[in-house]
């Protein structure tokens, strides 16, 4: 076992009684210390084969999701946890200081977390310099947003001026239009501004391409609050625009699953276990709506490597965690290619 995966059961209890966002600062910096000190290491892994998808090569298909590295600073360090694969940020134009602490809460009963942040973030051109002298063999995707005060009319050319900033430097960028936390953004999700805003990105991701010399493939983040004619319409415009990817999903409003408890009227995503089923369908519903060649990536309350199994079966190309890291630990990694291998 890993020292980080040995470690996390005795610390746990401490961080648990710490302020929940200060517990992941105080881990980030740790993280990336013990890793600068050559102290990190995956679990004893059985031999991984590198996955082919959105033409990338993964190193496995383990990813950590967005919003747990919104500044890219220490991709090395999740890299060498072990994630084939790690999404930074939401990143915006401009640096934002996110929404009044707290904003961050935990619902262990529920192995769940509500977080408000709101896109607190050091602002695209930060991330990218960082991103620029990465050294890890992890692909790096770059997730893009609009700043809080943009308003949703002007919003294509936030995501725009995101997309040309992270084009030189980003394996794959999400465009994040499902987060619940900035007024509006979600709004974005209806047909027709969803068809304008990627036909745009599309474009530019065209004229990016030929600039560089490289293709970077750009996918959609989605919300799991959709209904079923939501669902189509979008799947309708995916496959017009042929986008080169989702994933399904972010943090829900719903609260269905932790009615009662005393945190349940905190504004903000719901994540973790909660949503686990809801993701599942809602990966299922678009693995079936789409073109073969558009893959989904599966996200939402994988705690074991059973859960991200579940979402491989429900047609996931690629799984990733955020909350299931913060119940499980690092040990959730290993778990998870285990299950994967067998
Ligand atoms: C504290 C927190 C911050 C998050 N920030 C972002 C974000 O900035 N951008 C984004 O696309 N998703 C964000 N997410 C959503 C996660 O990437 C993921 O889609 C969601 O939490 C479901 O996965 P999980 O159940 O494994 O946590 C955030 C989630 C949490 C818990």
């Amino acid at each position: 076992m890993s020292l980080a995966s040995a470690l996390y059961p005795a610390l746990k209890p401490w961080l648990f009684k710490m302020d929940a966002e200060r517990a992941h600062e105080w881990t980030t910096r740790m993280m990336r210390i013990s890793h600068a000190l050559g102290l990190l290491k995956p679990d004893a892994l059985p031999p991984m084969k590198a996955v082919d998808c959105l033409g990338l090569r993964f190193p496995n298909v383990l990813g950590l999701a967005a919003g747990m590295d919104k500044s890219a600073s220490a991709v090395e360090a999740w890299g060498a946890l072990g994630f084939g694969f790690v999404e930074v940020g939401t990143l915006t134009p401009r640096p934002q200081p996110g929404n009044p602490k707290p904003r961050l809460f935990r619902l262990p009963e529920h192995e769940a977390l509500i977080n408000r942040m709101g896109f607190n973030n050091p602002g695209i051109h930060a991330a990218v310099s960082r991103l620029a002298k990465r050294r890890t063999s992890a692909v790096v995707g770059v997730n893009i947003g609009k700043n809080f005060d943009t308003p949703n009319e002007k919003a294509v050319d936030d995501y725009l001026a995101c997309l040309k900033a992270a084009y030189p430097v980003a394996d794959y960028i999400a465009v994040n239009i499902s987060s619940p936390n900035t007024k509006g953004l979600r709004d974005l999700q209806a047909e027709e501004s969803i068809r304008q805003l990627l036909a745009a990105l599309k474009k530019e991701q065209a004229s990016q391409e030929n600039q560089h010399g490289k293709q970077v493939p750009v996918l959609v983040k989605i919300a799991p609050d959709l209904d079923g004619a939501q669902i189509e319409a979008l799947a309708r415009v995916f496959n017009e625009l042929a986008v080169d990817g989702v994933i399904a999903t972010n943090t829900t409003i719903s609260r269905e699953a932790v009615a009662g408890h005393a945190l349940e009227k905190e504004a903000g995503g719901l994540s973790g276990a909660p949503v686990r089923e809801r993701s599942t369908l809602v990966i299922q519903a678009f693995r079936t709506l789409l073109g073969a060649d558009i893959p989904v990536i599966g996200v939402g309350g994988i705690l074991s490597g059973a859960h991200a199994v579940e979402k491989l079966n429900a047609g996931a190309s690629l799984v990733q965690v955020y909350s299931g890291l913060i119940y499980r630990g690092p040990g959730l990694i290993a778990d998870v290619l285990r299950a994967l291998k067998s």
